[in-house]
């Protein structure tokens, strides 16, 4: 039987680089194929050109043995081509009804049948598992509920071929449990499924067949079965040697970051973070740990002064910032990694360079307090060589940096700051095993000398591995703390899903 689809020898260039370099990808019926590869290598332009966002510069794509011309999404998707991108393609001013049926919309006469669309997002929601209020408007949604929105508006096409671009990785433990097993069974009903993402774990768990891009090049093509985690890790990075290194304990000093019965609340007027009270150290690095939803997004608002605060207080470094705008909580010495870090960490439309340099006036102040181009450039230069942040120049906007290497320029512009408290939501999601290390490393760095570290993830091995002391959230309340060793996985998971004192 022929493979519904065949990417033959694609290539994509942007001016002088190439992101992909004459790659074929053969996907079958009723496989999960995951396409791997290092951040910036090229995997999700190979996806944008068979989803008809980008033309290839060369190359073929057929279905069922037949060329065809992928010339828009629209087209895509007429081909039976789905897609659930890595950046969300949401209207925020839209509800979340409007957003699934954007460009489908069911018509009576010159009316959408509004009522049926909301009933199709809930049966839809249903099914699959994945939690919506078709009424809300997209603005208002964290960013787990956008993933979900982005995710149903791909499977409430009739597709063959669907594209996950990273899906996963705003969703709860659950909630992509219940995907995989979705995505199995469209897989056993036919469809071809693509899979990008960095997890290899999932990846084993749920895929048929993988294929691995390294800068832009196809290195291997395997039965999953055929190669093991630390093949894999090889192929993508191209190094053999990966063993992660344990991280000793910290040695704490004074507070510097003291939240004191803090109280938020949410949009609808529910007490979201609920008596939250905790301090971190210099010299150490504290983990909170949650299933997303309760209430840790909205901790960190809260402290960096992007939430109203309603009861208690906050302060860094001894000056009481409670209630102060995001700016006066930075002059106090706090540097933020945000969650959201497309919408909020970084402008689009802005150079790399000048995304960098914005959070660093001071050093790209010469002695005569002038900015100039060139400063700003060279500090753009040696933090983008630091962090390893890959793109074409430093001159390039940042909304074209692949996923992975727009949250390596938010990371080379927040740690690179001098500042004695460090907050930090999920600053590994979406990057690659390197870089993941990479930033692990950062923070423990930063720790050992003097900084403290609040750290808020979803990732249990992530800060069970790091971090000195560890709470876990639940309800918008700590439940369990973990301090004087770091304790297994095993155990916060539990403490995580029970979730009571
Ligand atoms: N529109 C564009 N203009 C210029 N360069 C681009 C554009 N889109 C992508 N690139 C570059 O192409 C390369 C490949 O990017 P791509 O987004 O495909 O990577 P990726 O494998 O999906 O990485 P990640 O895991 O970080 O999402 C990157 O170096 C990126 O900067
Ligand atoms: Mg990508």
């Amino acid at each position: 039987m022929q493979p519904p689809l065949k990417m033959r020898d694609i290539v994509k260039r942007f001016g002088t680089m190439t992101a992909v370099d004459h790659v074929d990808l053969e996907i079958n019926a009723g496989e999960v194929h995951a396409l791997l590869g290092e951040n910036g290598a090229g995997k999700s332009t190979l996806m944008n050109c068979l989803f008809g966002l980008i033309r290839p510069d060369e190359g073929v794509i057929e279905l069922d043995g037949e060329a065809v011309e992928v010339t828009s999404p629209k087209r895509a998707l007429a081909l039976g081509i789905g897609m659930v991108h890595q950046h969300f393609k949401l209207v925020p001013s839209l509800t979340v009804a409007e957003n699934v049926f954007l460009g489908t919309e069911a018509h009576a006469g010159p009316f959408v049948k509004e009522a049926e669309q909301i009933r199709t997002v809930e049966r839809l929601s249903a099914e699959y598992g994945l939690e919506v209020k078709p009424r809300d408007k997209v603005r208002s949604l964290s960013v787990g509920a956008q993933q979900r929105v982005e995710i149903l508006r791909a499977l409430a096409k009739d597709v063959r071929i669907l594209v996950l671009d990273e899906p996963t990785a705003v969703l709860t433990p659950a909630e992509t449990e219940r995907f995989f097993e979705v995505v199995r069974g469209f897989a056993a009903s036919g469809l071809a499924v693509v899979l990008i993402s960095h997890h290899l774990s999932e990846v084993r768990r749920i895929a048929d067949r993988v294929t691995v891009l390294r800068r832009g090049k196809r290195v291997a093509a395997n039965r999953i079965d055929e190669v093991t985690n630390a093949d894999l890790a090889a192929l993508i990075t191209g190094n053999d040697d990966f063993a992660p290194s344990t991280v000793e304990m910290g040695t704490p000093g004074e507070v510097r970051l003291k939240v004191d019965d803090l109280r938020l609340r949410s949009a609808r007027g529910l007490d979201v973070v609920d008596g939250v009270s905790l301090e971190v150290r210099s010299g150490e690095i504290v983990g909170v740990l949650g299933i997303a939803g309760n209430g840790q997004t909205e901790l960190v608002e809260g402290i960096t002064g992007l939430r109203a605060v309603v009861g208690g207080t906050v302060s860094v470094a001894g000056t009481d910032v409670t209630g102060g705008s995001p700016a006066a909580v930075r002059a106090a010495g706090l540097v933020h990694i945000p969650e959201d870090r497309i919408g909020r960490g970084m402008a689009g439309y802005w150079s790399v360079a000048d995304n960098i340099a914005v959070g660093r006036l001071d050093d790209a102040l010469g002695s005569d307090r002038f900015l100039s181009r060139r400063r700003i450039g060279g500090l753009a230069t040696a933090l983008m060589g630091r962090f390893d942040v890959r793109a074409s120049s430093p001159r390039q906007l940042a909304k074209r940096l692949s996923g992975g290497n727009a949250q390596k320029m938010v990371l080379a512009r927040e740690l690179s700051k001098d500042a004695g408290v460090v907050v930090c939501a999920e600053p590994t999601r979406g990057l690659d095993i390197a870089a993941t290390a990479f930033v692990r490393n950062e923070l423990v760095t930063r720790r050992d000398a003097g900084g403290a570290v609040l750290l808020v993830s979803s990732e249990i091995e992530e800060v069970t591995q790091i971090a000195d002391r560890v709470l876990v959230m639940s309800a918008g309340r700590i439940v369990a703390e973990y301090s004087g060793r770091r304790p297994t996985e095993a155990e916060v998971g539990r403490a995580m899903l029970e979730g009571k004192k």
